[in-house]
């Protein structure tokens, strides 16, 4: 498996006791159960959520699976993976989700062109390029080359040689530009033109795409209930915050006790925590859930 697959994956620290919505603290409480979630509070999620214009390009739900051989191997709790590397259409991941809300939103708005970026080998960016094609838009794949130095090999292969394949316009800027005025300014040159531009932020994380990830949240935990899984913490990568920040939104609008830890992929823990925090309390807004059921913690 690659390493990209991996940080898509979701992983479960589970214990494999009981069964449905129970427990508290996962560190002091050790050997009890887990509430995994209110049932009142699912239904109310569901029905927010359905409001949302939604595409549905990923292939859902993406499997649970029960990695017993590690967990023996580890000797600690019993742990699954949410496998959202499976998500498909054009390599899959979490950001698929995500651009099934936000793309909804710009075919809603009438947009003829999808602005968006990335780092040179985003998996965001490629996921982009693929449903613009799927969707009949024009892509446009601002890329960041993030590292120090130009190598051709970095520029051109992999992520960026699909990015072409799929139809998109690349263009490649180097390490501290500032893609968020590039991709304004590109706007512009494309309104010239008569073009109906619509710019989504880097991984698609913004109200939408963490609304993706509050829906994804309600998958697990329905997804632990039913294999009667008493999950106590679910670890998932966090970058630019919309999965995280999703994942919390649900988890807290539900009631859930299960904990939630992100491994951060660029920025320093309080920075990322902030990041989280903010984007969390503008989904839970946007979705219609009160500020007060979302905390820091
Ligand atoms: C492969 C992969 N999975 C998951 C994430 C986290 O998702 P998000 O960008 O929504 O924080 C990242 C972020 O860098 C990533 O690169």
């Amino acid at each position: 498996m690659q390493k990209t697959q991996l940080l898509f994956l979701l992983a479960f620290i589970a214990q494999l006791y009981s069964q449905v919505p129970v427990q508290a603290n996962p560190q002091s409480d050790k050997g009890k159960n887990v509430r995994l979630y209110d049932p009142l509070k699912m239904d109310k999620l569901k029905a927010k959520l359905k409001k949302f214009p939604n595409l549905q390009l990923a292939d859902l739900p993406t499997p649970m699976i029960h990695l017993a051989n590690l967990s023996q191997h580890l000797g600690g709790p019993q742990i699954y993976l949410k496998s959202d590397n499976l998500t498909g259409h054009g390599g899959g991941g979490n950001k698929l989700r995500k651009l099934s809300y936000v793309m909804a939103d710009a075919l809603e708005k009438g947009a003829t062109d999808i602005i968006t970026t990335g780092a040179t080998q985003s998996n965001h960016s490629r996921m982009t390029a693929s449903q613009c094609a799927r969707l009949s838009l024009k892509c446009h794949l601002v890329l960041e080359n993030r590292r120090a130095n130009y190598e051709p090999k970095h520029i051109n292969s992999g992520n960026v040689f699909l990015d072409k394949l799929f139809g998109a316009s690349v263009y490649h800027f180097k390490k501290g530009t500032d893609t968020k005025k590039e991709m304004e300014l590109l706007a512009e040159e494309l309104k010239k033109q008569g073009k109906v531009p619509y710019i989504i932020p880097g991984g698609a994380s913004n109200e939408l795409g963490a609304a993706a990830y509050a829906e994804a949240a309600m998958e697990i935990l329905e997804q632990l209930n039913s294999m009667q899984v008493n999950a106590r913490i679910i670890v998932s990568a966090t970058g630019s915050a919309g999965t995280q920040s999703g994942l919390a939104t649900g988890l807290q609008a539900l009631a859930s006790e299960v904990s939630l830890l992100g491994i951060s992929t660029k920025d320093q823990k309080l920075a990322q925590e902030e990041k989280v925090f903010e984007l969390a309390k503008k989904a839970a807004d946007r979705i219609g859930i009160p500020q007060n059921e979302i905390n820091r913690n």
